[in-house]
């Protein structure tokens, strides 16, 4: 694929499994992406855990010049809820884990969200968000001018037609902080939605996974690792499921290659009381206006092209 000039992000996340992943497709395509910042957040596992498995994947991607920022340890509101059933008690599966060597930067994520944005050109910087969307909805709260300012910011997150996948009614990083969610998804920054209605067409078939393990380079091993520990937890916990779904490296695949994706213009609003439907995403298609929609829903998402780019990247 060519591309004309990197585009400059900022990837926020949780790792977590497929934080790591899309961390390594990121980390793989430096002629699409210009990385300005890593930020991570309490999610999957808790707050110190991600930011020392994002500083550990940068180290396995040989990308120490990307700063990694450690940011919120806990959400808005709600009590903290980890997901460490699916992403093992490191966050990171199978991998082997140990202390990096390069540190996290200086600074909260949510102050380097702020920093990064306001220091270049308004609608020059896009953030993909990967886990619960605490600090995006901080650096917003702290910085009034960051929503305009942003190009875009894909998220994974919420569900429409496949419901949920931490209760009937949720996505887990929508759960996990129902007012961050609703707040930046009702902040008029222009959002791409990528949740589980499009994740769940993306899912790791042997062959994809035998294309990923037939490359050598240390990314690809990890991918490879990754993806099979994702297997066995599918296998374990959900007995009969198809293969499991690829989420979050969908939000970097959409930078790379929107046409890989279809999407539709929405009003999304995000339940934070009702006990029993908290964090349920309500996306409604019939607008007064749809072009003055600031969301837009994926509907489709191209598995094999997703999977493609990913071993086209971590082949190179
Ligand atoms: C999301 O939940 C997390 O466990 C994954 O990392 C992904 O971001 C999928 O619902
Ligand atoms: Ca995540």
């Amino acid at each position: 694929m060519a591309f004309m000039s990197a585009q400059a992000i900022i990837i926020d996340c949780d790792p977590g499994v497929d934080d790591a992943i899309a961390l390594l497709l990121a980390f793989a395509s430096p002629q699409a992406l210009e990385i300005l910042a890593v930020t991570t957040v309490a999610g999957n596992v808790d707050a110190q855990q991600t930011a020392r498995n994002a500083r550990l994947i940068r180290q396995i991607a040989g990308a120490e010049g990307v700063p990694v920022h450690a940011g919120a340890t806990r959400p808005l509101v709600r009590a903290p809820i980890v997901a460490s059933h699916f992403h093992g008690t490191s966050g990171l599966g199978w991998l082997e884990v140990s202390e990096p060597s390069a540190p996290a930067a200086a600074g909260h994520s949510a102050d380097a969200i702020i920093a990064a944005v306001m220091s270049r050109p308004p609608k020059t910087v896009s953030i993909a968000v990967m886990g619960p969307m605490t600090n995006l909805a901080l650096a917003m709260t702290l910085e009034p001018k960051l929503a305009a300012r942003l190009e875009q910011v894909v998220i994974m997150g919420g569900a429409r037609i496949e419901g949920g996948n931490i209760t009937a009614s949720a996505e887990y990083n929508v759960f996990a902080d129902p007012h961050a969610a609703s707040m930046v998804y009702g902040s008029g920054a222009p959002c791409i939605a990528i949740g589980l209605d499009a994740t769940h067409q993306v899912r790791t078939t042997p062959q994809r996974l035998a294309a990923i393990k037939a490359l050598a380079r240390p990314s690809a091993k990890a991918v490879a690792t990754l993806l099979e520990f994702s297997i066995d937890v599918q296998r374990r916990l959900v007995p009969g499921a198809p293969p499991p779904p690829l989420h979050d490296p969908c939000t970097i695949a959409y930078l790379i290659a929107p046409q890989l994706f279809e999407t539709v213009s929405a009003d999304l609003q995000v339940e934070t009381e009702s006990p029993l439907t908290l964090g349920h995403t309500a996306v409604e298609f019939r607008l007064p206006d749809p072009a003055a929609a600031t969301v837009r829903w994926a509907v489709k998402a191209d598995a094999n092209g997703v999977f493609g780019l990913l071993q086209e990247a971590l082949a190179r």
